[in-house]
C-alpha cells in the first residue's frame, strides 16, 4: 500500500495543482470579461443619454434634468445617474444614488478635465456608504457634457458591480468542484492501474521467487502484458530456471558423491574442462550453425530457429557448459542482419554464453561444397541406403575451397590463443584438421564423424578418398560413434594410404604424426527431473490436447521425428503401419502415427522427390483407412521446435526410429530422455548406432515390413510393467552415457595427447 501511495500521491498533488491553477485562471478571465462588458454597456448608455441632456442644458431647462435621469435609470444593474455642472455640483441625481458615490468622484474630475469619457471601478469601501452594511462596489462612468462648445459638466452613470463578484464566486465554486471530481477520478484510476499493472504482478512474482528460494519449482505467475513486465517476466523466468537447474545439478552432484557414481553433468564438464583447458576457450567448427536467423512472413520480421540437426543437438550443451567459439556457415536468410562487424554474435539470445562466428558462402559455393560433394557424394557414400553417390570434379573443387575458408576462419579466431583446442565436426569438413595443423602445429585438433564410416571397398568408390583421409589424419584424434566405424576407417587407411596403422592401440602414424581413432557414442543432455514432478494424468491430457490440435480422435499416438531423408526409413515405417492396420483392424480409429518431418536439403533432386514420395505414401495409406475423425498417419511436414517435439515424445505410446543406416540417431535418445513417466516403447533399427546402447528398445530390421508391423503391435500391447522396466534401463543408459560424458571423454583424450607431444618434444 505504501508503494502504491508513493506512486499515486504525487499524481494526486500534480492533478490537483493543475486543476486549481486552471480554476484561478478561469475566474480571473470571467471577471475581466464581465467588467469589460459592463464598461462597454456604460459607454453606450452614456452616449445615448448625452445628447438629450445637452439639449436640455442648451435650452436652460435644468429642472427637467431630474425627470430625464429618473426615466433612464431603469436599466439592469444600473444603480443610478447623476449630472454634474462644470464646478462639480450635482444638477440632478436619481434617488438613493448619492450614497453609492464618493463626494467628488475622480472620474468626474478627469472627464471634465480631459474632455473625454472616463470609467473606474470602486470597491464598496470607497463609496459614501462605506460604513453602511448595504454598501456595494460600483462602476462609475463619467462623460463630459458640452454647451456652446465648452465643457459644461458631466453625465455620470453608476452601475452596481456586486453581480460580477457573485458570478465569479459561482465559477470558482464550479471549477473547484470540477477539479475535485477530476482529481478523485484520476487518482482512483491510477490506483487501480498501478495495482493491476505493477503492484499485484510484482507481489505475485516476489511470492513466486520466495517459493523458488524455498525449493518449490512452481510455474511462473501469469503477468499482465506490457513491455516492462514482459521483460521482467522473461528475466525472472530465466533466473528461476537457472536457479532450478543449479539446484538440480547440485542435487545430482550430491547424489553422485553419495553413490560414488560417475555421472557427467554440465557442471562437472565445466569444472573438468576448466581444469584441463586452464580457462582456455574451446573452438568448434561445423557446417551447420546452432542458431539460424530467417526473414519471416510478409512483414519480413526476423525469426530465430534452431535447425533440426544431430550436430546441433549434441554440441549446444557442451558449448553452454564451457564457453568458447563455434564457427559455422551462416545459412539463414537474415543471418547477416544479426552479426557484428566481425561476423560474430553471442548466443543463445536469451542467455548469451558463447560466441557464434558465421562463415558466408555464395549460392554457387554452397551448391558445390554442401549440396554437391557433401550431400550427393559423401552422404550416400557413407550410408548404406542404396542411393548412388555422385562425385563431380567441380563439387570437389568447391569442397576444398570451402574447407580452406572454414580453416582460415578458425585460425583467425584462435590467433591469440596458445595451444588451442579445436573440435571439428563431420563429413563437411574432412580437410580442415590438416589445414589447421599445418599452420598451428601447437593446436590440439579432433574431428568427430557424425555419420557411419563404410567399409574400405565402399569408401574406395570416392575418387578423392586419399585426400579426404589425409585431411582427416591431420587431426590428433578422430572420433566415430561406434567401434565398427573405427575398424572400417583403419581398414580404409590401410588400403588407401601409405601409413602405419597401429591396430593394437587404434592409431595411425603418418609421417611421424600420430592420429588416435576412438569410438565416442554421442548423446543428448538428458533432463534430470526428479520423479516427483511427473504428473501421472499428464500423458493422457497431453495426448487429448494434441489430438484436438490435429483435429483427430485417437486413444494412442505413435511418433517419428526425422529430417525427411532417404536414410531414415520413413517409407518403410509407413508401409509397416499399413500392414499393421491390415492385420489389426481393431486399432483403426484408435491409433494414429504422427510423423514429424523437417524438409531437408530440398535443393537436391533426390531429396525433393523423396519428400513428395513420403507425402503421397502418407496420403495413399490415409485414403485406405481414414474416417472423418481419424487417420492412420498425421504427416507434419515442417520444422518443429524442441518444445513442440517434446510434447509429442511425452504423449506417444511408441516412437519409431527405423533408419536404414544411421551414425547414432539422437531421436531415439531424446525420446527416452523425454519419458520421465518411464512409459512408452522405442522401436529402433538395428542399423542405427543407438541400437548398440539401447538394447531394451524393440530392435527391428526396417527392411522387414512384417517384423516392423509386429513390433508396432507388440509396443501397443506391451504391459505397463514391461514398458516401465525397459524404459528405466534405457533411461539409466542415456543418463549415464549423456552428451557431457561424450564431450568429457573426447576432450580429455585430446588434452592428454598434448601432454604426450610435449614430453616427446622435450625428449
Ligand atoms: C546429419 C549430419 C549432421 C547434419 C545433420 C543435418 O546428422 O551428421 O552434420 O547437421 O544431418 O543435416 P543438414 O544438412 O541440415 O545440416
Amino acid at each position: 500500500m505504501r508503494t502504491t501511495l508513493k506512486i499515486v500521491l504525487p499524481l494526486i498533488v500534480s492533478v490537483a495543482s493543475v486543476s486549481l491553477v486552471f480554476a484561478g485562471y478561469q475566474v480571473r478571465n470571467q471577471r475581466r470579461i464581465l467588467r469589460n462588458d459592463l464598461a462597454r454597456r456604460a459607454e453606450i448608455l452614456a452616449d445615448g443619454l448625452q445628447e438629450s441632456v445637452e439639449r436640455v442644458l442648451d435650452r436652460g431647462q435644468e429642472k427637467n434634468l431630474q425627470r430625464l435621469v429618473e426615466r433612464y435609470a431603469q436599466r439592469e444593474h444600473l444603480k443610478g445617474i447623476a449630472i454634474y455642472d462644470a464646478a462639480g455640483h450635482i444638477l440632478a441625481i436619481t434617488s438613493g444614488l448619492a450614497s453609492a458615490l464618493p463626494l467628488h468622484p475622480t472620474a468626474v474630475t478627469n472627464a471634465t478635465r480631459q474632455d473625454k469619457g472616463v470609467g473606474e471601478f470602486l470597491p464598496a469601501e470607497q463609496t459614501s456608504a462605506a460604513q453602511e452594511t448595504d454598501a456595494v462596489p460600483v462602476h462609475i462612468y463619467a462623460l463630459p457634457l458640452h454647451k456652446d462648445e465648452e465643457v459644461a459638466g458631466a453625465l455620470v452613470l453608476v452601475h452596481d458591480t456586486s453581480y460580477i463578484e457573485i458570478q465569479a464566486s459561482h465559477t470558482l465554486r464550479d471549477a473547484l468542484l470540477n477539479a475535485l471530481i477530476q482529481t478523485l477520478l484520476i487518482s482512483l484510476l491510477a490506483l487501480v492501474l498501478v495495482r493491476w499493472t505493477f503492484t499485484e504482478p510484482l507481489t505475485r512474482t516476489a511470492k513466486w521467487v520466495r517459493t523458488l528460494r524455498t525449493g518449490q519449482p512452481n510455474p511462473p505467475p501469469a503477468l499482465v502484458q506490457g513491455e516492462i513486465m514482459e521483460q521482467l517476466h522473461h528475466e525472472v523466468t530465466h533466473l528461476a530456471r537457472d536457479l532450478h537447474s543449479a539446484r538440480a545439478a547440485a542435487e545430482v552432484e550430491a547424489r553422485l558423491r553419495d553413490s560414488n557414481a560417475s555421472l557427467w553433468t554440465a557442471e562437472r564438464l565445466r569444472v573438468s574442462l576448466r581444469d584441463r583447458l586452464q580457462e582456455q576457450p574451446l573452438f568448434v567448427v561445423s557446417n551447420r550453425e546452432p542458431y539460424m536467423h530467417v526473414f519471416d512472413g510478409k512483414d519480413k520480421t526476423i525469426k530465430m530457429i534452431v535447425p533440426a540437426s544431430g550436430v546441433v543437438t549434441a554440441l549446444e550443451p557442451v558449448l553452454l557448459a564451457c564457453n568458447g567459439t563455434w564457427v559455422a556457415n551462416g545459412s539463414g536468410s537474415a543471418d547477416r542482419e544479426i552479426v557484428d562487424s566481425r561476423d560474430r554474435l553471442r548466443v543463445p539470445p536469451d542467455r548469451p554464453s558463447y560466441t557464434l562466428r558465421r562463415v558466408w558462402l555464395t549460392d554457387e559455393e554452397e551448391k558445390g561444397y554442401y549440396y554437391g560433394f557433401s550431400n550427393e557424394g559423401l552422404w550416400p557414400l557413407c550410408h548404406i541406403a542404396h542411393t548412388r553417390p555422385i562425385f563431380r570434379p567441380e563439387d570437389w573443387l568447391q569442397y576444398q575451397r570451402i574447407n580452406q575458408r572454414f580453416a582460415d576462419t578458425v585460425l583467425q579466431e584462435m590467433a591469440d590463443v596458445d595451444s588451442p583446442i579445436l573440435l571439428a565436426q563431420d563429413y563437411h569438413l574432412a580437410l580442415v584438421p590438416r589445414m589447421v595443423k599445418e599452420v598451428r602445429p601447437d593446436a590440439r585438433v579432433a574431428i568427430f564423424w557424425h555419420i557411419p564410416w563404410p567399409n574400405a571397398e565402399v569408401f574406395g568408390i570416392c575418387p578423392w578418398q586419399r585426400e579426404l583421409i589425409d585431411g582427416l589424419l591431420g587431426a590428433d584424434l578422430i572420433g566415430f560413434h561406434i567401434q565398427s566405424h573405427c575398424n572400417n576407417f583403419l581398414e580404409t587407411v590401410d588400403r588407401a594410404l601409405e601409413a602405419l596403422t597401429e591396430w593394437d592401440r587404434f592409431a595411425v602414424n603418418r609421417q611421424g604424426h600420430v592420429t588416435r581413432v576412438r569410438p565416442y557414442p554421442i548423446s543428448v543432455a538428458f533432463s534430470e527431473n526428479p520423479r516427483a514432478d511427473v504428473d501421472p494424468d499428464g500423458t493422457s491430457a497431453l495426448r487429448s490436447a494434441l489430438c484436438q490440435e490435429m483435429g483427430i480422435e485417437a486413444t494412442h499416438l505413435g511418433v517419428g521425428v526425422d529430417r525427411v531423408d532417404y536414410t531414415k526409413g520413413i517409407l518403410e515405417r509407413f508401409r509397416a503401419l499399413e500392414r499393421f492396420f491390415e492385420l489389426n483392424p481393431a486399432y483403426q480409429q484408435r491409433f494414429t502415427f504422427v510423423q514429424i518431418g523437417a524438409p531437408s536439403r530440398t535443393d537436391i533432386e533426390r531429396y525433393k522427390n523423396f519428400l513428395d514420395e513420403v507425402s503421397s505414401e502418407a496420403d495413399r495409406i490415409n485414403a485406405r483407412f481414414q474416417t472423418s475423425r481419424w487417420k492412420p498417419i498425421a504427416f507434419r511436414k515442417k520444422h518443429h521446435s524442441h518444445e513442440e517435439i517434446s510434447r509429442f515424445y511425452q504423449a506417444a505410446s511408441l516412437c519409431m526410429v527405423t533408419s536404414l543406416h544411421d551414425g547414432m540417431n539422437l531421436v531415439a535418445k531424446e525420446f527416452v530422455s523425454a519419458r520421465e513417466d518411464e512409459r512408452g516403447v522405442l522401436i529402433l533399427s538395428t542399423f542405427a548406432g543407438a541400437a548398440h546402447e539401447l538394447s531394451d528398445a524393440l530392435l527391428v530390421n526396417p527392411y522387414d515390413i512384417s517384423q516392423l508391423a509386429r513390433a508396432i503391435h507388440r509396443a501397443l500391447e506391451m504391459p505397463e510393467q514391461e514398458q516401465s522396466e525397459r524404459m528405466q534401463r534405457m533411461r539409466h543408459t542415456v543418463r549415464q552415457h549423456n552428451v557431457y560424458r561424450w564431450a568429457a571423454h573426447l576432450l580429455s583424450d585430446l588434452t592428454e595427447i598434448r601432454i604426450e607431444l610435449v614430453e616427446r618434444a622435450e625428449a
